[in-house]
């Protein structure tokens, strides 16, 4: 079936460079979007920069330049970076970019006269020397500021209202009518809830700063951030613009919008982006994939820790396929995950090098000593094992599809690493080297060679979302024909004949634990 998927990764903050964890967001999606290439779904995948705000124009201060010149140099090296990772997004939008500016003013333009934006006063505890606002909750609890711990005033400033009560309603009434809308289900429980305890009209502008979309009609005041952020998913598919193709084929009429985003933006996706198409009367179609932080051993990434990891730097260690498996076998969907060396390392020893490398060396390696690299589909099974592996195979196909449809990547992963060792177990079982030394075994082996074969051709298929460059090598060393390197071919036994390259690739060399702990400065840690 093919269906026409719009999958959207959240538009990172032009403040800094991208780090490891935020970088899990555009793997995942990445992840997702192949996948449904590969199921042969019409895929259109964005990503993004998110460029307004204080935080933004006081980083640009700080190195003497203008916030678009910043953000023009935070972009390309964000751009730089996901072509290094080998993400396959269709637009890159930046929230600078005239496409977006002059939509936003128009949708804010349409709420005011609607009335779903009205001009309040925003009262506020504020620290002078930050510059910033802090609501109630986000202050200590002796009131001082949160970021630097002096004394707060309090303030008033005229402001932008986005009607959040108007809407209360309706929002919950299509959040419990809908049960897949936000995932996991804890996540929609925790917003729910949320909703219960009654929502506060939001505040969406400022006159405190200056780089940001000015309000077409009060152009003292800025649109703030989460208008401005959240209509990146319309306006980078030409909403309200002369050419809207895209909006009305992926949006419109499109059969998935996934937006991918972390815990911590969860709430604006699941309260404001809908009450703003509520009141902008575009339908809701989107559903929500929250998911969890990657930690570190001591708690979340910050600079002030100096436990930043940026994404480059594992893969020019150990490869972009080690990092991409990684985090995506590492994260259950929403619950937080952990990156340390030593677990990475770990990871890459036993389910790369290992499991799977030995796998693929071992079984090619047969092929040519036993066959001259030649594979022929057996006419009969010749042991009890063939049909469990084929029962294996099936299963893990099965479960594979169920997982990766749901945006479960890590149980999707699980099953296939459960095949992979059980081909490892069967090549014991069966003892290739013990039946290559009796002639009346020749069919036995070779039908132990085609097993291990057609196990290859499909755990090489179904990595191909999240393993994209290892995949590829193994189709080409079991020189696959195209036709059963699809999707559809994701079934054993297809393969008519084949013969296997000389020799295979090493695909991932195994690593001395400490000598890489100590390239990285860290001493091993008890696993957490
Ligand atoms: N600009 C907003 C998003 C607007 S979307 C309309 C923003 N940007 S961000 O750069 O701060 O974060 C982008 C994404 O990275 C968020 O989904 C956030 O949860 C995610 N992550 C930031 N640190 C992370 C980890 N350590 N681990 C996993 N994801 C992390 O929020």
């Amino acid at each position: 079936m093919c269906k026409k998927c719009y999958i959207t990764t959240p538009i990172y903050y032009a403040s800094g460079d991208v780090h490891i964890g935020n970088s899990y967001s555009t793997i995942v999606c990445d992840t997702f979007a192949r996948y449904h290439r590969l199921k042969q779904d019409e895929t259109y995948f964005l990503t993004g920069m998110d460029e307004h705000g204080q935080k933004i124009e006081e980083a640009a201060k700080k190195q003497n330049k203008t916030p678009q010149a910043f953000v023009d140099e935070v972009a390309l090296r964000t751009k730089t970076l996901w072509k290094n990772l080998e993400i396959t997004n269709d637009d890159f939008i930046r929230t600078s970019e005239k496409r977006h500016t002059k939509i936003v003013q128009k949708i804010f333009e349409q709420l005011l006269s609607q009335d779903d934006i009205y001009l309040g006063t925003y009262e506020g505890d504020y620290c002078v020397p930050c510059e910033a606002f802090f609501t109630k909750t986000q202050l200590n609890e002796d009131g001082t500021c949160p970021d630097c711990g002096r004394k707060t005033i309090k303030v008033q400033e005229e402001s932008y209202f986005l009607r959040l009560k108007k809407y209360e309603k309706q929002l919950y009434q299509f959040i419990q009518e809908h049960e897949d809308f936000i995932q996991p289900e804890t996540r929609r429980n925790e917003v729910l809830s949320f909703i219960e305890q009654g929502l506060e009209d939001l505040c969406v502008s400022r006159t405190s700063f200056e780089w940001g979309i000015p309000v077409l009609s009060n152009p003292k005041h800025v649109i703030y951030v989460w208008i401005d952020a959240l209509a990146n998913y319309l306006t980078a598919l030409g909403y309200q613009s002369d050419d809207d193709e895209l909006y009305q084929k992926f949006w419109n009429h499109g059969d998935e919008v996934v937006h991918v985003v972390g815990k911590d933006i969860l709430r604006f996706h699941a309260i404001y982006w809908p009450i703003m198409l509520m009141a902008l009367h575009v339908p809701i179609r989107f559903k929500l994939y929250a998911h969890g932080w990657i930690l570190m051993k001591e708690g979340k990434m910050s600079k002030s820790k100096g436990n930043i990891v940026y994404p480059m730097e594992v893969v020019q260690s150990y490869g972009l396929d080690a990092l991409r498996y990684y985090l995506v076998k590492e994260m259950p969907l929403g619950n937080d995950g952990i990156f340390t060396w030593e677990r990475f390392i770990e990871r890459y020893n036993v389910d790369l090098a290992n499991d799977l490398g030995n796998l693929v060396s071992r079984s090619i390696s047969m092929m040519n000593k036993y066959f001259d690299g030649k594979v022929e589909k057996p006419k009969k099974n010749e042991f009890s094992y063939d049909q469990e592996v084929e029962e294996t195979i099936k299963n893990t196909i099965a479960t594979y599809i169920d997982s990766f449809d749901h945006f479960q990547f890590q149980n999707g992963l699980i099953a296939v690493w459960e095949l992979i060792d059980r081909m490892n177990k069967y090549i014991d079982e069966t003892s290739p080297w013990v039946l290559a030394k009796d002639e009346k075994q020749k069919e036995a082996l070779q039908d132990v060679m085609y097993h291990l074969y057609e196990g290859l051709r499909l755990v090489a298929i179904m990595i191909s979302p999240v393993m994209p460059a290892t995949s590829q090598i193994i189709l080409e060393e079991l020189k696959v024909e195209e036709s059963l390197k699809t999707f559809s071919s994701l079934q054993f036994g297809l393969t008519p004949a084949s013969r296997v390259i000389e020799k295979a690739k090493v695909l991932f060399q195994r690593l001395n634990m400490e000598e890489e702990l100590k390239k990285h400065e860290l001493n091993a840690c008890s696993d957490e």
